[in-house]
């Protein structure tokens, strides 16, 4: 039964915070006399007999009611205006309504900003330290994350001039860096969320020096591919001689038949190979 009314808006916005009765056509804001107020004590907007009879210094130029269902609009709407609003109507002296409706009022923080410690590098330890940030925003966040969708916790510390100012959050992680991980840092407020993720990988070059097979492996391939270069240098400077020392002269002719029908087009192009023959 005592159920608040709530409403949710954010800073520099318009917002409406409902009244608890209307008029009807047939009368007008005349007979009425309706008070705004504000944590009891403040009249932020009162009217009388039709007229404006009460304004808030602070909500000056900021706020409008509207004369049927005496909704409260402000605009725009600021921090300190969080609070518990209460409309009391009275017609002829007697009170028509009194109803409280709740303003939770929401600052927007940054995307957050992750960002990693020390040398990224590092070798000596796998031992990370990430940093998430947003700032500017309100009410106080909760930080939340996961890495690799498993969820952690952020030693997390707030910063704010008060309880009633944008705060700034910073989450701190420490872990051992096994595996690439993807990493989720999220801000959290009244309902709304920002997040950002950051894939890290496992520097590579640490792991490599305590592995010698990859190494010997190289080493050997190296030296069987030179092994088989000088293989074929070699058969490439001995093997005509032993063949043209065994074969005919028929051969050597036709040989150099073709020789000569070869020569003629490869002398076009004028490289050394074919001048020395
Ligand atoms: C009050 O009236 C205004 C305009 O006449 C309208 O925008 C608003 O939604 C109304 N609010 C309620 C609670 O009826
Ligand atoms: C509401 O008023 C009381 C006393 O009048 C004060 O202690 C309290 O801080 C006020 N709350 C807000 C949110 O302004
Ligand atoms: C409200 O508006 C009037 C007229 O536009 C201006 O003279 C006055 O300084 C304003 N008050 C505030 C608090 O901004
Ligand atoms: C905003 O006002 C509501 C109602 O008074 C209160 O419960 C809430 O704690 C306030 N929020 C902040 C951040 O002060
Ligand atoms: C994130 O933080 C780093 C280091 O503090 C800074 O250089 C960088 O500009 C920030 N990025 C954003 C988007 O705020
Ligand atoms: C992460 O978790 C969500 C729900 O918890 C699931 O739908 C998704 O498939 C998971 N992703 C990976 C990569 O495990
Ligand atoms: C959180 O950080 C504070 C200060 O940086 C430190 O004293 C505290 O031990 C940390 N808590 C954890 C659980 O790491
Ligand atoms: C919050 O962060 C912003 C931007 O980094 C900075 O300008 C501001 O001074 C910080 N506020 C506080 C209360 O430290
Ligand atoms: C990371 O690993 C080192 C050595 O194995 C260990 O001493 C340290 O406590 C670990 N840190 C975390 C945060 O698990
Ligand atoms: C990291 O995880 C988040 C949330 O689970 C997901 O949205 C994002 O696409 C992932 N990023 C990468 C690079 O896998």
């Amino acid at each position: 039964a005592l159920e608040k009314k709530v409403v949710k808006s954010k800073v520099g916005e318009r917002v409406s915070v409902p009244c608890c009765h209307e008029i009807p056509s047939s009368e007008s804001l005349h007979k009425y006399r309706v008070y705004w107020q504000k944590n009891i004590t403040d009249v932020v907007l009162a009217y009388s007999e039709g007229k404006m009879i009460s304004k808030h210094k602070r909500y000056q130029n900021r706020t409008e009611m509207d004369p049927r269902n005496l909704t409260l609009w402000i605009s725009p709407v600021e921090i300190l205006d969080n609070g518990s609003y209460q409309c009391i109507v009275q017609r002829n002296s007697i009170v028509v309504c009194d109803e409280s409706v709740i303003l939770f009022v929401t600052a927007d923080f940054s995307k957050p900003n992750i960002t990693t410690e020390g040398s990224a590098d590092s070798c000596e330890s796998t031992e990370k330290m990430i940093i998430c940030s947003s700032h500017g925003g309100f009410p106080k966040p909760k930080i939340s994350g996961a890495l690799n969708n498993v969820s952690v916790e952020w030693n997390a510390s707030w910063v704010s001039e008060s309880s009633l100012s944008p705060y700034n959050v910073t989450g701190i992680l420490v872990f051992n860096l096994t595996k690439d991980v993807n990493i989720t840092c999220s801000v959290e407020y009244n309902g709304f969320a920002k997040s950002t993720s950051l894939l890290l990988k496992k520097p590579n070059d640490c792991i490599d020096p305590p592995m010698p097979p990859p190494y010997n492996v190289i080493t050997a391939s190296i030296i069987i591919v030179i092994t088989f270069i000088l293989a074929i240098t070699l058969a490439a400077r001995y093997l005509p001689r032993h063949v043209c020392s065994h074969c005919c002269k028929r051969q050597d002719l036709e040989e150099e038949g073709v020789k000569d029908f070869t020569k003629a087009p490869l002398s076009d192009k004028g490289t050394g190979e074919t001048s020395s023959v």
